[in-house]
């Protein structure tokens, strides 16, 4: 089955209100030729209304890059997924590599988030992926399989229409160190198994699944030509109109 691809840009902790407005205007400015291919902001918190203004008008999707579950209350310095959608964002990424790693994220947190998420009407990008030690030792696998199952536990099938999943090898994050082609449509494959088993191949069929790690302009067109890789979510070469333009357009020629 054919997917028209999702190319995601996960702006992390880059980028103030000025900056962000300038990114977002020239990617408009310059994607207007782009049809089949889905784009998505994610800048900081801190400039989603604003990047939001700047794209309304085209069909560019802005989104977070975590959420709180709770609806409000005495949580100081959290956001519910109500105050994203508020801000004219559609999407939520959930579950980072970075999040697991440096602010105690686990799949339980990540299910609790995504089921927020879904019930405010959000679109939910949902990481996985495995450390270089967990590659190394060779349970890659089963990292996957876990992070898979546990974290999307007791969603429906309709649930499953509003998830992208992204896989982002932990090594590949930021290192310059980009999964190959085969290494990455091989988990692809192994992570639509498993949506498969456990929703139904209707499901599997159609759900994105996004690669992320060091993807550039110059490795973009082979990664998103694996039979299972439908997109990219994309950290550094994002930042900048100049690298994330050309991933789009390798996108969108396929
Ligand atoms: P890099 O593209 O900088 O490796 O980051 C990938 C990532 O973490 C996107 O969420």
């Amino acid at each position: 089955m054919k997917r028209n691809k999702v190319i995601a840009g996960n702006w992390k902790m880059y980028k103030n209100n000025s900056e962000a407005q300038q990114l977002a205007n020239q990617i408009k400015i310059r994607s207007t030729e782009i049809k089949k291919t889905e784009i998505i902001l994610c800048p900081p918190f801190s400039a989603l209304a604003l990047v939001h203004e700047q794209v309304k008008d085209s069909s560019i999707a802005v989104g977070a890059q975590n959420l709180y579950w709770e609806k409000e209350g005495a949580f100081t310095g959290e956001i519910s997924a109500g105050m994203i959608k508020s801000c004219g964002a559609a999407y939520v990424i959930i579950g980072h590599s970075e999040r697991r790693q440096y602010f105690g994220e686990t799949d339980a947190t990540v299910n609790k988030r995504i089921k927020a998420a879904l019930a405010e009407g959000l679109k939910a990008i949902v990481c996985v992926g495995e450390s270089l030690d967990q590659r190394e030792s060779g349970v890659t696998a089963k990292v996957i399989e876990t992070q898979v199952t546990a974290g999307l536990e007791g969603l429906s099938k309709d649930d499953m229409k509003n998830l992208i999943i992204a896989y982002e090898p932990v090594w590949a994050i930021g290192t310059g160190k980009t999964a190959t082609p085969e290494q990455a449509q091989e988990v692809h494959a192994q992570i639509r198994g498993l949506i498969d088993a456990q929703f139904g191949s209707d499901v599997a069929e159609k759900i994105k699944i996004q690669y992320g790690g060091s993807v550039k302009p110059e490795n973009a067109e082979t990664l998103l030509s694996q039979p299972d890789i439908d997109g990219a979510l994309v950290g550094g070469a994002c930042l900048k109109a100049e690298t994330f333009l050309p991933i789009i357009q390798a996108a969108e020629l396929l």
